[in-house]
């Protein structure tokens, strides 16, 4: 108990490092948070820090949502605790302690656990994205339609109920972050994957 316990607040711990803001300070770049859509993730720092801090952006975003569910299954959590563990990853990227609580949006955080949990999982959603973002070359339509399926991707490839209300309650969370992106996807006016506006 105590041990699943300490992995769960490791994990918020290890989510709340924001990477987009960290990245942009060590490389010069103006805070993510002040620019574009304000979201310290990859596709803004990619709008406003160019593709390097982007790439860094996301590679660190991932591990974050990956390593402590790694770590989890390496020390025997399963159901429950791993999807509490899954969790805490992820409402640390949303809610960082670090940086006042105001985080991401999840979905690099969001792919990183679910590679954690099952690379069938991951692949399938990173597949998801890619489609639905390449086909309509907006970042965060690709993120809505793949949050929409991943529930149904742990259902079939994992089967466990507690792993399975993980990724509805992620995908409930990213639809609220992804509000603004969801009224401007509606107004027609959210930007193409690498435009500024
Ligand atoms: O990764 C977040 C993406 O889905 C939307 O980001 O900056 O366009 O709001 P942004």
């Amino acid at each position: 108990m105590i041990l699943q316990i300490i992995l769960i607040i490791a994990a918020y711990l290890i989510g709340s490092l924001s990477t987009a803001i960290i990245t942009c300070k060590l490389l010069g770049l103006p805070d993510p948070r002040t620019q574009g859509s304000g979201n310290p993730g990859a596709t803004n720092v990619l709008r406003s820090g160019g593709k390097k801090a982007a790439i860094i952006t996301l590679t660190g975003d991932l591990l974050k949502g990956l390593i402590p569910v790694l770590i989890a299954q390496a020390f025997g959590l399963s159901g429950l605790a791993l999807a509490l563990v899954a969790l805490a990853a992820f409402l640390g990227h949303l809610f960082p302690a670090y940086h006042g609580f105001k985080g991401g949006k999840g979905v690099a955080t969001g792919l990183g656990v679910l590679l954690g949990l099952h690379w069938a999982v991951g692949v399938a959603a990173l597949v998801t994205w890619l489609l639905a973002a390449g086909i309509s070359r907006i970042s965060s339509m690709g993120a809505l339609v793949a949050a929409t399926l991943t529930p149904i991707w742990i259902a079939l490839i994992l089967g466990d109920f507690w792993l399975t209300m993980t990724g509805c309650i992620m995908m409930i969370l990213l639809y609220w972050r992804h509000w603004s992106n969801i009224q401007r996807i509606l107004a027609g006016t959210e930007p193409k994957i690498g435009r500024k506006s």
